[in-house]
């Protein structure tokens, strides 16, 4: 199972993510994620996102496209995968597609003031877990124990500027997934456990 998972910022992709991957047993490749891991741990390819990312800005795609292609490269990886936030432009996807073609590219819709209520109360584990402030008030994660962060690039004005290059960027890429025949959009505007019994139901007819 090969699943590409779309939708802007907040559109709840990590939230639904993490439930995939569990249930269907992938490995789960978020890009986000691999560079937020590589900017904790100092390296030299954290340090290059870092400059994007705090500007809301996307990273080069050389960079994000050699990390995705390693991984994918891996043995687990052979029984399917999930990409979160990958691709982001029309060219990753292109290279992504020379690399292996995908079953399903799922699109998640949310509206702009949703996301930005969403993001702007988001608090994130380095485990993968996600809360918000509205629904979860303590500060250690309730999975493993860490302490939860707000992450850097949420802030207002970063996360306007990640909206407008989403919005700029997403349209080719729908239409060449809806080219390939394996397009599903789904409504993001509700509850992460409704959106997920509809994605469920997808990969159910896909497995
Ligand atoms: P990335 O980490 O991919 O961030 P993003 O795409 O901006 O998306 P988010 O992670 O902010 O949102 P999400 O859709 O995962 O929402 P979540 O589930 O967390 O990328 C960050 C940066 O890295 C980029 O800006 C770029 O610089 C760089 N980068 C990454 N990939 C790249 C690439 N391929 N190319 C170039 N650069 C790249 O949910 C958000 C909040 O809402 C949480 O609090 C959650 O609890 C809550 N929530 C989620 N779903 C629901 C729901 N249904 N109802 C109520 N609350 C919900
Ligand atoms: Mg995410």
């Amino acid at each position: 199972m090969k699943i590409v998972l779309l939708g802007a910022p907040g559109a709840g992709k990590g939230s639904q993510a993490v439930k995939i991957v569990e249930h269907y047993k992938i490995p789960h490749i978020s890009t986000g994620d691999a560079f937020r891991d590589n900017i904790a741990r100092g390296t030299q390819i954290g340090v290059y996102a870092k400059s994007f990312m705090d500007k809301g800005q996307l990273v080069p795609d050389d960079v994000v496209v050699k990390i995705v292609a390693e991984r994918l490269s891996k043995d687990d990886c052979k029984r399917g995968f999930l990409l979160d936030g990958f691709p982001r432009t029309i060219n990753q996807a292109v290279e992504l597609d020379k690399i292996t073609g995908i079953d399903v590219a799922l699109n998640l819709t949310a509206d702009p003031e949703i996301v930005m209520k969403r993001l702007t109360g988001r608090r994130s584990c380095k485990c993968g877990a996600l809360y918000h402030i509205a629904t979860y008030d303590k500060e250690t994660c309730e999975k493993c124990g860490g302490t939860l962060y707000i992450r850097d690039d949420d802030k207002p004005e970063t996360i306007k500027k990640r909206l407008d290059i989403y919005a700029q960027t997403i349209d080719p890429i729908l239409e060449f997934y809806e080219a390939k025949g394996v397009l599903i959009t789904l409504n993001g505007d509700r509850t992460v456990a409704e959106v997920f019994e509809d994605v469920r139901r997808i990969l159910d007819d896909i497995d």
